[in-house]
């Protein structure tokens, strides 16, 4: 078991390990920041990529680039969904997804998101924190509690919210490992795209039978929720539910591991930052902003111009890709003071980790509730958490960024 997430680990990471060439400048995959910061200072919005080209297909590499990088363009962006839209995601993202709510726009995307939202109620995240993601938490952190070492990404990150979303959806706990298997594969498109469209097709045809057997004899879970869902007498099609579950790993299970690896490493590497959130458990919902905001899991996401537009002063062509970066908007200068210090104390002002406008995230309350059971559940468990640094554990990678492992030692509770 242990060997088999080792391997799939890996295969996520094979898409990190160069720097990115954008032009003439390179783009530090460790610390991608200085970049984003020097753009920044010369404009809010610039003619060219903060992304990574190097794995993707001619064919679906953008002709025209435009990148926001200030926290106003940012938002203006995500604000404006008639002029920024997301619908060709549908020709990127959506070929190994399906159509999802990701690329469907003003009505339709309404009357969608409330079916699909209604599966994600607060009374239900309210069941799911005793009856799911704690005991997850704790039979992970049971797996390694006694040898005083764990890699917490390998061990802990990374299969927690796996887990979790498999629990969620009611899916049979047998069925854990093909699906552990598929998603990672699925969610690895930027390495693999032949591998990724096969499990596009074997993720489809297994939730079509779960979906089957639920029309038969409803469940109380999500798939169950999906099927059942309806408003003014329209229910959601066979292939809107198996989109929608398969856009849930990149959206909901790579993030969220990407991200409490984050917060990890960075309380880790700020110990009287840790030990106040350690002694104040009120703190740790600061802590989760604070991380969000100073390293978020997803540093930048795509919009595609309608017509001729201008953003921040700068003349943009109607289809024209744009770079929406969340990272750099999380530390411009113009909003936060200090914006390059990680400082859980520092006044709160929202990061847009979570994107604003019509297509805001639709876990951003699962996605904190994970984080904080998360690290409640190892601060419970396990004291004297330290990192182990002999190997350079840091945080890696863009658009999709996390630490490459988190090695520790502990004594046990
Ligand atoms: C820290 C964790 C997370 C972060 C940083 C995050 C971030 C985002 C961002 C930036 C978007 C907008 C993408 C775009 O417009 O291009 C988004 C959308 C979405 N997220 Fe999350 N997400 C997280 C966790 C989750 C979780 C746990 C779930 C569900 C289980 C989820 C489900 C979704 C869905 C369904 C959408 C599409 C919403 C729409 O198009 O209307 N996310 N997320």
């Amino acid at each position: 078991m242990r060997k088999d997430r080792t391997f799939l680990l890996k295969m996520l990471e094979i898409q990190v390990t160069t720097n990115v060439h954008t032009g003439h400048e390179t783009v530090s995959l460790r610390d991608p920041y200085p970049f984003f910061a020097h753009k920044r200072r010369q404009a809010g919005v610039f003619p060219g990529t903060v992304m990574d080209y190097s794995k993707t297909p001619e064919s679906l590499m953008p002709k025209r680039e435009y990148s926001a990088v200030s926290f106003d363009a940012v938002n203006t962006v995500f604000r404006d969904g008639r002029v920024f839209s997301s619908a060709p995601y549908d020709k990127t993202i959506g070929l190994f997804m399906g159509p999802t709510i990701l690329a469907m726009e003003g009505k339709k995307h309404r009357d969608h998101r409330n079916l699909v939202s209604a599966a994600f109620k607060s009374k239900a995240l309210a069941r799911w924190e005793p009856a799911v993601v704690r005991p997850i938490c704790n039979a992970l952190i049971d797996e390694f509690v006694d040898t005083g070492e764990a890699d917490l990404v390998r061990q802990f990150t990374f299969e927690f919210p796996t887990r979790v979303i498999a629990e969620l959806l009611g899916l049979p706990a047998a069925d854990l490992p093909m699906f552990r298997q598929r998603a990672v594969e699925l969610i690895s498109y930027h390495v693999n795209y032949e591998r990724a469209f096969e499990a596009s097709a074997a993720l489809k045809d297994y939730f079509v039978e779960q979906i089957e057997q639920r029309k038969s004899k409803p469940t109380e879970d999500i798939i169950g929720d999906l099927v059942s869902a309806e408003i003014d007498g329209e229910k959601l099609s066979d292939e809107a539910i198996y989109s929608f579950l398969r856009l849930l790993l990149p959206a909901g299970l790579e993030t969220t591991y990407r991200s409490s690896g984050n917060l990890l490493f960075l309380l880790l590497t700020h110990p009287e930052q840790f030990a106040a959130v350690r002694s104040d458990r009120q703190l740790i919902g600061q802590a989760i902003e604070e991380g969000l905001r100073y390293e978020t899991p997803l540093t930048t996401v795509q919009r595609f111009t309608t017509e001729d537009t201008a953003l921040e002063g700068v003349e943009i062509p109607a289809r024209a890709v744009i770079g929406v970066c969340i990272g750099s908007a999380n530390r411009d200068e113009r909003r936060w003071e200090r914006p390059e210090e990680f400082d859980i104390f520092r006044k709160h002002l929202p990061h847009i980790s979570f994107a604003a406008g019509e297509h805001t995230c639709l876990g951003l309350h699962l996605a904190r509730l994970e984080t904080r059971v998360a690290l409640e559940c190892l601060l419970n468990r396990l004291t004297n958490l330290r990192l182990l640094t002999d190997d350079d554990p840091h945080i890696h990678g863009q658009p999709f960024r996390s630490p490459t492992a988190l090695p520790v030692t502990f004594d046990a509770q």
